[in-house]
């Protein structure tokens, strides 16, 4: 068998992201609903599952995992996880998405493990905002955890925003400029229809087009090339040539073309694409081949065969995966 993955469109997959609890202690407008019932402990991979997955995964290519969430810091060992998986032969960066609540004690405990990089997630500036688009977050701890995370020397720092109309669109150029005055990248990614969260997407969508119109407002941009190995595309700023500004937009540019990644649920169902439902239970395999990788690989190429040439979503706001963000792997 071959040692690098390729799915059935001829596409090297080489990132996987890994969803290590879906648990969270926000509770964000467009990913969770307001009461969420998490996993019993019994269906959670074990860190020793996660371990085996991502150095099956590395073993077979694998270039870039990004642990996610649910919020990857509220699972306990997930710094010895880092440590351990950071160390593993042929992987060339461990990275990280976080809502960055924890990150004023654990930020420089996860760089000495080998995180390489950062995504924290920031919608908004205001701290009433903040309140009510994650439901239960303090927007003081998360910027504590941004400064303890420039202290602790990441090679990037990137922001995530979810950009909704009527809640924080209006502050796109002071997030810009926030990030600008720190040396931060900053991302901002269009809602997804991921899960019945209890209200109506489509009214607050928010296109990558609009955004980028607004910070032009305020700054002169130059479109560019570069990648990180994600469905970002990427602008700089005239002025301020460290910043690189981000969009992901699933409904308004579709990257599926390009799609080098696959994801593990927390429950170990491997996705082979976020708009899909197609997937591999990988828990009932690692369970019943304790001590044997040969039949999990099998299952891995064979999965990949069926991984779907694109994803589907609509700008209405209407679901049409029924799994929630947080279950999903970010
Ligand atoms: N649409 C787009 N992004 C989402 N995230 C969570 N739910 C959604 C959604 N429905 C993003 C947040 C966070 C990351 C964990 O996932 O930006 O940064
Ligand atoms: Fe938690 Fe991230 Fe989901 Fe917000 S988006 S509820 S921080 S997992």
């Amino acid at each position: 068998m071959s040692d690098v993955l390729l799915d059935g469109c001829g596409r090297r997959i080489d990132y996987l992201r890994l969803s290590v609890t879906d648990r969270c202690d926000f509770r964000c407008v467009y990913c969770m609903a307001e009461n969420m019932t998490f996993l019993p402990r019994a269906q959670v991979l074990g860190l020793e599952e996660l371990y085996r997955v991502a150095s099956i995964f590395v073993a077979q290519g694998a270039r870039k995992i990004r642990l996610t969430g649910g919020e990857p810091l509220v699972r306990k060992g997930i710094v010895g996880l880092c440590e351990k998986i950071a160390a593993l032969p042929g992987l060339r960066e461990l990275v990280m998405t976080t809502n960055g609540s924890q990150l004023n004690k654990l930020a420089a405990p996860l760089a000495r493990a080998g995180v390489r990089r950062l995504n924290i997630s920031l919608d908004s500036l205001d701290p009433a905002r903040f309140r009510a688009i994650t439901r239960t977050g303090h927007l003081h701890q998360v910027l504590a955890g941004i400064e303890a995370a420039r202290e602790a020397g990441f090679e990037r720092i990137k922001l995530n925003v979810v950009v909704m109309k009527g809640r924080n669109a209006d502050e796109v150029p002071d997030l810009v400029d926030f990030a600008i005055a720190r040396g931060l990248d900053i991302s901002f990614i269009e809602e997804m229809p991921l899960g019945e969260v209890g209200r109506e997407r489509g009214e607050s969508f928010c296109s990558s087009d609009e955004v980028r119109a607004l910070i032009a407002e305020r700054h002169a941009l130059i479109d560019s090339a570069e990648h990180s190995g994600g469905p970002a595309r990427y602008v700089r700023l005239k002025d301020h040539p460290q910043t690189r500004i981000g969009f992901i937009s699933p409904h308004s540019h579709n990257f599926c073309a390009t799609c080098n990644r696959v994801r593990l649920t927390v429950e170990g169902r491997l996705l082979l694409c976020l708009g899909h439902e197609n997937s591999l239970d990988l828990r009932a395999l690692l369970r019943r081949h304790p001590t044997s990788d040969a039949p999990i690989l099998d299952a891995i190429h064979n999965a990949l065969q069926r991984k779907p040439a694109r994803h589907e979503f609509s700008s209405s706001g209407e679901v049409q995966v029924l799994r929630f963000m947080n279950a999903s792997g970010g």
